[in-house]
């Protein structure tokens, strides 16, 4: 296939803008790009698709997503607008718990149901890799029945999804105080299957006090390092518990959230390369009031991600664009640092180097936005420009 007349950012290079280009395509790769006037005579025969002018991008990644899950939390928002705390309701067995009890009653094909609308709503809004994590099933077979679920997603849509065990999301109530138990009982027993059985790509864990201490996620992360799976973490959205900094002494991915973030967990993940994920879905559903330290990330050269974290309780936002819009009206990010994070840092968040960008040899997952400029992606509030996106080569 031959795109054309497209108004490239390639991402290579800040947007990386290139007027009237072309990307020509071959299976599900990129074999050539470059300004219309210089394609090579090889490729003009090539069907043809012609972009119109319209402005072209590497297809969205959401790089975190709690997308599998059953029901709904809509009265926890009800109590919130009464005056509970988000930490209120998850002490008083609410909040991820009760997605928990519902998710364990739920069979593997009705988490799939519930899952692939929302999947769905990524796809329309640019989405061609989403990352999806476990953690509302807390026992093992609880665990892998998400995991599965998750895996079968990528079966069922034209998007890559990449998988995250993150059985160490919170302490259910049968393990209430035994948080040690809890991580040898379940978290590593799953981890291992998991692995064993092909069903993660990375392990993830929620570091904040009302889930898991840095202690208490040390051997998991060992036992991840040790199964050769990378590892990334829930750190510092509600308080500082020096998250950021074990994970990037890990080699982490990615450090997610971020909001109480300390000049030291900047200082290492900048000496790690670990990505800051920003997550303005939950800052902006728990009403928080203290935004992650961006330009101090940006000062420290550390590179920002963006995502929805689509989940039923603090983040119930199925649109990448609106995370631009608000990653850049609540916490100051550039509309271009905002497509940055959505494109090539989620790649590097998520440790797939084969996409992300537009160039020769990566995977051709492209957007097509009704467009010209790539700023609009992030100016405008909650709409979906979507033209038409291109999925391993294939026009949608
Ligand atoms: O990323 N912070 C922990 N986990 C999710 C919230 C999950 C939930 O409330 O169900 C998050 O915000
Ligand atoms: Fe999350």
């Amino acid at each position: 296939m031959l795109l054309t007349h497209a108004t490239l950012a390639t991402l290579t290079d800040g947007y990386g803008l290139v007027a009237d280009a072309a990307v020509a395509i071959t299976g599900d790769r990129i074999a050539w790009t470059g300004p219309m006037a210089e394609l090579p005579a090889a490729f003009r025969a090539w069907p043809e698709t012609d972009a119109q002018g319209r402005l072209v991008t590497a297809g969205l990644i959401d790089c975190h997503t709690h997308a599998v899950f059953a029901g709904h939390r809509a009265v926890e928002f009800e109590l919130r607008l009464k005056g509970a705390s988000y930490e209120e309701i998850a002490r008083a067995g609410g909040g991820i718990l009760s997605t928990v009890t519902a998710t364990r009653e739920a069979t593997e094909e009705e988490l799939l149901a519930q899952a692939l609308p929302r999947i769905d709503q990524l796809i329309a809004g640019g989405a061609t890799t989403i990352e999806v994590k476990s953690g509302y099933g807390l026992t093992v077979a609880d665990e892998l029945k998400m995991l599965r679920v998750a895996r079968r997603i990528g079966q069922s849509r034209p998007v890559a999804v990449r998988t995250t065990h993150l059985a160490a999301h919170a302490i259910p109530p049968e393990y209430k105080g035994r948080a040690p138990a809890y991580i040898a009982e379940v978290a590593l027993p799953s981890l291992r299957t998991a692995q064993a059985e092909g069903l993660i790509d990375a392990v993830d864990a929620f570091c904040e006090g009302i889930a898991f201490s840095v202690n208490e996620l040390r051997p998991l992360f060992a036992e991840a390092r040790a199964l050769g799976l990378p590892v990334k973490l829930h750190a510092e959205q509600l308080s500082d518990l020096g998250g950021a900094a074990f994970a990037a002494g890990c080699g982490a991915l990615s450090a997610d959230h971020l909001e109480y973030l300390s000049p030291a967990g900047i200082a290492a993940m900048a000496a790690a390369g670990t990505v800051a994920v920003i997550l303005p879905g939950a800052f902006y559903t728990l009403r928080q009031t203290q935004a992650p330290p961006i330009a101090a990330l940006r000062a420290a050269g550390v590179a920002m991600a963006v995502a929805t974290d689509l989940n039923p309780g603090s983040s119930p936002l199925a649109s990448l664009t609106l995370a631009m819009n608000m990653a850049c009206t609540l916490f100051r990010l550039t509309p271009e640092e905002a497509l940055l994070g959505v494109t090539a840092h989620a790649a590097r968040a998520l440790g797939l180097p084969d996409r992300g960008r537009i160039a020769p040899g990566l995977r051709a997952d492209l957007c097509l936005w009704d467009a010209d400029h790539p700023a609009e992606l992030s100016y405008r509030i909650g709409a979906t420009a979507l033209h038409k996106r291109i999925y391993g080569g294939r026009l949608d």
